[in-house]
């Protein structure tokens, strides 16, 4: 029965939405830049085999562990995971604290990819007006995009602003679609945007597949050799560890796991619906879209236009450098080419958004549940927060607090989070009793291999990549090695800011269940 003055939960539409809106975290800027970049930077085609392992042993598992646990704690009207994980380790007073990085992680998230999904706008807007038409190389291109980012001054910018009128506009639209709710608004623009994403994706593959050779004095860089450049192993790589922790690094990324919004999405299905082939869709239309479109896109088009050599120095530049500076450029050697670079930046936004929207969810659907708050409350709560936070993204770019904040919420928080869920899982919860509930409903059966993967397998592998990460890059980032001078107040400043929003939201959980402890003694 209802608690009198409760507002009645959300639900999704359908089956296929739900899939389609963990599809639509999942496929973003990680699927068509980040990973490119990665697979170009680790060995090519030998980079497959840890993205595989990676993909068999941390991501589906993963998938499985959150849609499940999801699923069982919105059964109790838990939808985040301070509630979630007591649901299932009931007897812990402290679980519901580290269930705190679950609405952290995503949130730090958002702030910095929603400003860099409003550069997409931006550049969706400048492809069609011809604004960067006058950048005919490298150098000029990536002026333009660091003019637009407010880090320098010239022809093309003189500050700012016009970044920040697209980051209002997308930040607005955001929050616009959080406020109309899970079904009217995640569900459908995830419903329509997958739709547009993936015929704008398979067009502008197919204008990359079939480039041939366009230099007729440069025959070998064509877009073959582009495809056998990306995909040709380099089997040496193989024993470099640092291949294999920046696979499974890309694994989280692409599929959303460990982020916290995988729980809540599931937390609003019923204990009947499935989960095993839900998640097992949602992670197989991610790696489509990750390796087939993803992977036939950026590399193999730099590369018909720079050649090998130019291709590894813009790989090694980074992803950002490969979707803003090279595409722009090559797709001002095709034919339609505006239409093409629009099609590219405004795919790149709608994937961007997919997301982005996935990642406020947790915060703003634990103010409704813990609060009592309406939907539209608690969005303009989180969006007054997050704005704030979003300032110091924008204006301090230059000093490294986008990097900072990549840092902690997108790469700390998400193993070690991810490493909880997985213990709870299979060792709280226990493997009997996980096994079930997560073929309650299921509309296949998972190979019984992975009972074994789930309970040792994968807290191995996390802890393994946890302690290794730490090592290789957590300490000494920890320590700002590697931070110039100058900015070593920016980063410890946004720093401070990361432990008041985590500081803020423990407050929250605890003043939460001190009503919820009072209420459940005067009933
Ligand atoms: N999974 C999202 C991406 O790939 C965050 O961008």
């Amino acid at each position: 029965m209802e608690e009198p003055g409760k507002r009645p939960r959300e639900a999704w539409g359908s089956k296929l939405g739900v899939i389609l809106a963990v599809a639509g975290s999942a496929i973003g800027l990680g699927n068509f830049l980040r990973f490119p970049v990665k697979a170009a930077q680790n060995g090519g085609g030998a980079f497959m085999i840890p993205y595989f392992i990676s993909f068999l042993l941390l991501g589906l598992p993963l998938m499985w562990v959150e849609w499940t646990i999801g699923r069982f704690g919105g059964g109790f009207e838990r939808s985040t995971a301070p509630g979630i994980f007591e649901t299932v380790w009931k007897k812990n007073r402290f679980i519901k604290y580290f269930g705190v990085i679950g609405i952290f992680g995503p949130t730090v998230i958002f702030t910095y990819y929603t400003f860099i999904e409003s550069w997409l706008l931006g550049y969706s807007v400048f492809a069609l007006t011809g604004k960067y038409a006058g950048c005919t190389d490298q150098g000029s291109m990536a002026g333009f995009l660091q003019a637009y980012q407010g880090l320098v001054q010239n022809e093309h910018f003189s500050s700012v602003g016009t970044a920040y009128l697209f980051f209002l506009i997308t930040f607005t639209v955001n929050i616009l679609i959080l406020c109309v709710g899970l079904r009217a608004g995640i569900e459908r623009v995830c419903k329509l945007g997958l739709l547009v994403l993936f015929a704008f994706a398979v067009v502008i593959m197919i204008r990359v597949v079939t480039l041939g050779s366009p230099d007729a004095a440069r025959p070998d860089w064509s877009v073959n050799n582009g495809f056998g450049f990306l995909w040709n192993p380099q089997w040496a790589k193989l024993k470099e560890a640092k291949v294999w922790l920046a696979a499974a690094g890309q694994i989280f990324f692409t599929l959303s796991v460990g982020f916290g919004v995988i729980l809540t999405y599931a937390s609003y299905l019923r204990k009947q619906d499935d989960v095993a082939l839900s998640g097992l869709t949602a992670a197989t239309a991610n790696e489509v879209a990750e390796v087939i479109l993803g992977g036939s896109i950026v590399v193999p088009a730099a590369f018909v236009f720079f050649g090998p050599q130019g291709t590894t120095e813009l790989a090694k530049g980074g992803a950002f450098n490969l979707g803003f500076v090279t595409m722009p450029l090559v797709l001002q050697h095709v034919a339609f080419g505006q239409f093409f670079a629009f099609a590219w930046f405004f795919l790149l936004f709608i994937a961007g958004v997919t997301s982005s929207i996935s990642l406020a969810l947790p915060a703003i659907v634990f103010l409704q549940d813990e609060f009592n708050l309406d939907r539209k409350t608690a969005s303009i709560l989180f969006a007054f927060v997050t704005f704030n936070l979003c300032q110091i993204v924008i204006f301090f770019n230059g000093q490294g607090a986008l990097d900072e904040m990549d840092f902690w919420g997108g790469t700390f928080c998400v193993v070690v989070f991810a490493l909880i869920e997985v213990i709870l899982f299979a060792w709280v919860f226990g493997m009997d009793k996980a096994w079930s509930e997560l073929h309650s409903g299921s509309d296949i059966r998972i190979p019984k291999v992975y009972r074994f993967i789930i309970k040792y397998v994968t807290p191995a592998f996390l802890l393994l990549v946890l302690g290794y990460w730490i090592v290789q890059e957590g300490w000494p980032t920890m320590k700002l090695e590697n931070v110039p001078g100058e900015k070593v107040p920016f980063v410890i400043g946004t720093r401070v800011l990361l432990i008041d929003l985590f500081a803020l939201l423990s407050f929250l959980v605890w003043l939460a269940w001190r009503k919820r402890g009072r209420k459940e003694s005067a009933a």
